[in-house]
This record gives C-alpha cells, structure tokens and sequence, in this order.
C-alpha cells in the first residue's frame, strides 16, 4: 500500500461526512432515547376514541373495588380522554379495599428501570368529586418491592377542578423491572391524565436518555436526520409524522399511532426535541418532511400547499426570529436562538410515485424562495442517472448482502461529478447472514465507508440505519445500538462507524494498493488535526475481507523521518473468532475493537492483517 502524506496530496473531506439517522423504530425514541418512562401517559393510545385503548395500564383491584373507564373530560383541548376510576371500596365498613388499596399501574416500556439514590419526578393531572388520598408508588413488577413512595392529598374543593400534581420520588433500591402504581382506599370518584414519570438525571437536563445519547456523542456526529424513515411517511397519511402536533407542552400533544412499525407514541420526543439534541451533539439537524405522500395514499400536486407551507412553517419554527410567528413558539418554550437547520428531506423513498416530483416540485421553489441556502434533498437516486428536477442532494439507500455491500465501495467511483451531491442516508447489510448484528455484517459496512471516504467529493453524507433497537420489539434487523430499559451495547456495525469518527473534515490522502488481485483488501489515509493536542494524525484504514491472513507492505512518503512515533502510534484491529460473532447483553465487548501499540510505525511498514478483519494505523504525522 503506498501512502502519500506530502503536504501537496490530498483533499478536504466534507465536515458533514459522518452522522446519524434516528428513526421511531423499534421503539428507538418511546422506550428508548426519550427518558419518559410511563408508556401512554395519556391514556390515548387508541387515539381520541372513548373507550381509549389504556395498555399498559393495569388495574389494581377487582370489580367489586373499582371501575375503571375512559371519559372525554380532560383539561387538554387536543387529546381530550382521561381516566375514570370509580373506587367502590372503602378504608372502612362493610366494602374494606385491599391492603395497599386499588388503582392502576404503569409498566413503561417492558419494565421501569429505576435506580437506587435517583430521583424520578411525577407529574399528573387529577380531579375528584371529593376528597383525594393517593398513594404514588415506584414498586418491582410483581409489586412486592416498594422502591419510592408519596401521597397525594387533597381536599374536594381544592379538586373539583383538573389540578396538576408534581412529586418527586427518591428511590431507596434498584430494580430494572420497575412499576409506576397509583392507589387508593378512599371511595368516591377520580380523573386522571398525563401521568408522566421521569428521571430528574437527563442528558444535558433535556429529557433524553443519558447513556444512550452518550452511545452517539461517542460517534461525533457531523449531522442528525430525524425523525425517520417510513416513519415520516406513514402506512396512511392520517398517520404520518405531522411536526405541529408534536411541539409545544407535552401535556397538550395529542400523540399518534406510527402505523409503519405498529406502535403509538406520546411523541414527548417531538420536533423541537429532536432540533435540540442536534445541537446537543453539535450535529447539523437533518429535517426530513412529509410531502403529502404515505405508502397507501397521497395529495394530489394540485392540493399539497397546505403541506408546504407546513414545511416552511417548520423552518421558521427552526431558524425565525423570536418574533416571527413560528420562531416565537420556539423562544416561548426556552430557545430563543434558531437552530441550525441547513438541510431538509422533500420525503423519504417516494421517488418514482405518481406525484412525487410534482409535489417535490412545489416544495423545492417554495423553499428555495423563502430560504436560499436550505440544502434541498431528493428522494430520487442521482448516482447512475441525471435527476429530472433540481437538487443539493439526492438520497442513496441500500440495504443488501455482505458481498454485495463490500463490492458497492466502488458505487461512487464512476459517478458523475457535475450534479447534486450523495446523501446516502441508509445503508446496513440486513440479509439473514447478518445475524442479529454480526462482524461479518460490520466488516462489509467498513469496506463500503472506505469507499465512500474515497469518494467523498461527491458523497458528502453518510449514515447507517437504523439507529437503535429496544430488544422487546425489534421489528428491524439489524440495528447498530441494542437495548432494554437498563442495558446496552454496540453491535459490531456500531464500533466500525467508531473507526470514522475523525474523517468528517480531515483531509484524505492518495493511498494506493499495488495489487489488483486482490480485490478483497480496500484501504483509505486521513490526516487530521487532533484538537486535544493540536498535532497532526495520519490514520490508515484497511479491510480485510479475505478469509486469508495477508501481510501488507506500507509505504507513507511525506512523513517527517524525525518524528518519534514510538509512543503515540497505535493499532486498532476490529476481528473475531468468527464472522458470526455478535455482541449481547451477557457478552457486550466481544466484538470490539481492540487497540494496541504500533511498534514499528514508520514510513515502511509491514502490517499483519488477520483474516477477516478491519485495521486503523494511526501515527503522529
Ligand atoms: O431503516 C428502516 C427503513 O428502511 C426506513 O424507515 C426506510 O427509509 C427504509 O426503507
């Protein structure tokens, strides 16, 4: 492999290069990032109907003790159903309630994870005919272990209208399958909504789940596309992802049925949500819209201004002035500053239905009106023919075999340079081959984003999908981050992406395999600048896809002779046993990457490459 690192090689790597793709799914934002750990807090799940779907809420008690039921009395104009507990026992007399009293529970999503020494605030709605006397509980599933505990008192007038509750429960002992409970033993009538429960411990104090946000810092992402995906789209419009229903309060949110990957979200992780863990990891937001079009239905070109002008609401929204009508909302809820937003998405995989140009059409010219310098990304694939409308970016999917990916490196290398640039915003191995997450899977993910680094004058934007996956419902295999309430790990897919994490913005280097035989090795050299202590880095990347171990010769020209690499030089192999071999709960670093001192970095080299493996060299430039 030669490697030329003189001062005149080399070309600047797009800071945006590397980034992430969130999408609700597989219970990746409810359940997962966003820390609310009561599942349907608004007893809404069912969507405005009376009687709503209440599931997971559980009732404590039998028929002779209570009644519960859905009414449509709540305080909140947009999701009007509350819940309806008739308490027929009593704490005296002939009707005693059961010790502990009756009432209902939340199990979140598969199990509450609550810690011992943490804090965990309630908040809820309650209204009574009479006095109250609740008991709210942080208990072990089966209820036997109290974790926290308090009471809500109150009198009948202080009640008699919706009053907004807030506790704070310190939990004495930790459980990871955990409870919410709600009891009583008085008799009479009680309401209840929006019953919320989350940790006061969040990332950066914005509701998000601290050590899975701290699984994508690791990455440092160059750009965040959200909130999906076919999540965007909807198996039917009525469903898709609309921003105006997921801003403002959290109480006042109506949520709604993601009818794609089947599961009903409060949406607390709504678009200002996601516009502020962007900037929380000094990611450049990745706005993907609806553009009238679900996988079953869609607005004719004729109709779809009313979501066009959705679309420019939301910019404003963004990026506005505090005084627009939009960038007010934002200032009003804590962020008078816009957000960064350069990109948007017209869409996602629409491309090639009936009116996906048309409408595309009508948002592109309105938005480059209104905003001259928003990054316009289309749905349709630009890499081996010229678009048929204007663009900044055309989006590139690709989920396929490990073969076939690794062979895509080249994808790039032919095409043309002149049009909108490469967004390839999806890509994984997903073939049955690729286990639940298996090195096999990653090897073939690092050979294509070797090529993409190479060809990074033209693809500006990568991310792989999806993101996270919430071992309770994985309805989309593989995933790059696995969890459950308590627990995570990378799966193998996840630490190649670990290996890139200086490309955005570095500059890449000619680097040259001497052999064409060999067509299962692809390598790339950066040089970057580490900011901690502002030297100059060279990494060099190798895969080797061969079931053959091969001994490279590296030759680097440009390298200062009288460096001492000897102390700061490093290799860092990711390998296994076996190509099979996949990360778990039980097992999380078994496939990791591995770093070791470079002995003998210099500028001629000879490298053992393990069969089946990916190799990073890095040595002081
Ligand atoms: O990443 C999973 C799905 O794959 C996305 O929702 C969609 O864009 C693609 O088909």
């Amino acid at each position: 492999l030669l490697v030329d690192a003189s001062q005149t090689s080399g070309r600047p790597i797009p800071g945006t290069l590397f980034g992430i793709f969130f999408e609700e799914i597989n219970h990746a934002g409810a359940g997962g990032l966003w820390a609310e750990l009561v599942n349907n807090r608004g007893f809404e799940a069912g969507g405005p109907n009376t009687p709503s779907n209440i599931d997971p809420w559980s009732i404590i008690g039998d028929e002779s003790s209570l009644i519960v039921s859905t009414d449509r009395s709540s305080c909140f104009e947009r999701n009007k159903v509350a819940l309806k507990i008739e308490v027929l026992c009593d704490g005296k007399g002939a009707n005693i309630c059961q010790p502990g009293g009756v009432g209902i529970y939340n199990p979140g999503f598969w199990g509450m994870n609550i810690e011992q020494g943490k804090t965990y605030k309630v908040v809820l709605y309650v209204r009574s005919s009479g006095s109250i006397n609740i008991t709210v509980s942080l208990v072990s599933s089966n209820g036997g272990q109290m974790l926290a505990t308090n009471n809500i008192i109150a009198s009948a007038s202080d009640i008699s209208n919706w009053k907004k509750v807030e506790i704070l429960l310190e939990a004495k002992a930790t459980n990871r399958n955990s409870r919410l409970q709600l009891t009583t033993s008085r008799k009479g009538v009680i309401w209840l909504d929006q019953v919320s429960t989350m940790p006061l411990d969040t990332y950066k104090g914005h509701g998000f789940r601290t050590d899975l946000v701290e699984m994508l810092a690791h990455l440092k992402p160059r750009f965040f596309r959200f909130p999906g995906g076919c999540f965007v789209e909807g198996d039917w419009l009525r469903n898709a992802f609309r921003w105006k229903e997921t801003i403002g309060p959290w109480e006042e949110r109506p949520g709604h049925f993601g009818d794609v990957w089947n599961y009903w979200t409060d949406d607390g992780l709504g678009y200002f949500e996601f516009l502020q863990l962007s900037e929380d990891l000094g990611a450049l937001p990745i706005w993907v819209f609806n553009n009238g079009i679900s996988h079953n239905d869609q607005v004719d070109t004729s109709s779809v201004l009313p979501f066009v002008q959705e679309a420019l609401d939301s910019i404003e929204f963004a990026r506005g002035s505090p005084n627009s009508t939009w960038g007010s909302i934002r200032a009003a809820v804590g962020h008078p500053e816009p957000f960064d937003l350069r990109y948007v998405a017209v869409g996602n995989e629409d491309c090639g239905k009936k009116n996906y140009r048309g409408n595309y059409l009508k948002f592109y010219s309105a938005i480059r009106y209104a905003y001259p310098d928003i990054q316009i990304i289309s749905n349709c694939d630009g890499s081996s023919q010229k678009l048929d409308h204007p663009a900044d970016f055309y989006d590139f999917h690709i989920y396929t075999s490990s073969n076939n990916l690794f062979s895509m490196a080249h994808t790039f290398d032919h095409t043309s340079r002149r049009g909108p640039k490469a967004f390839v915003s999806e890509y994984a191995v997903n073939t049955e081959e690729a286990g639940t997450g298996n090195l096999l899977a990653a090897l073939a993910e690092a050979g294509f984003l070797i090529g993409l680094e190479r060809n990074s004058d033209i693809v500006n934007m990568a991310s792989y999908a999806p993101l996270f996956v919430n071992i309770n419902d994985r309805s989309w295999n593989p995933d790059a981050i696995v969890f459950d309430s308590s627990q995570l790990y990378g799966t193998p897919s996840y630490w190649v992406q670990c290996f890139f994490t200086e490309s955005s913005g570095a500059t890449l280097l000619n680097a040259t395999l001497q052999t064409d035989s060999i067509t299962s090795l692809i390598a790339s050299a950066i040089t970057w600048k580490n900011s901690v202590d502002n030297k100059n880095y060279l990494r060099i990347k190798i895969v080797n896809f061969a079931t053959d171990v091969v001994n490279l010769k590296i030759s680097v020209d440009g390298l200062d002779p009288h460096t001492t690499r000897l102390s700061g030089s490093t290799r860092t192999v990711l390998t296994s046993d076996d190509l099979m071999d996949e990360n778990s709960f039980v097992e999380p670093k078994k496939v990791v990457p591995t770093q070791t001192k470079l002995e003998n970095a210099g500028m001629d080299m000879n490298i053992v490459l393990s069969q089946k493996s990916f190799t990073s060299l890095d040595l002081l430039k």
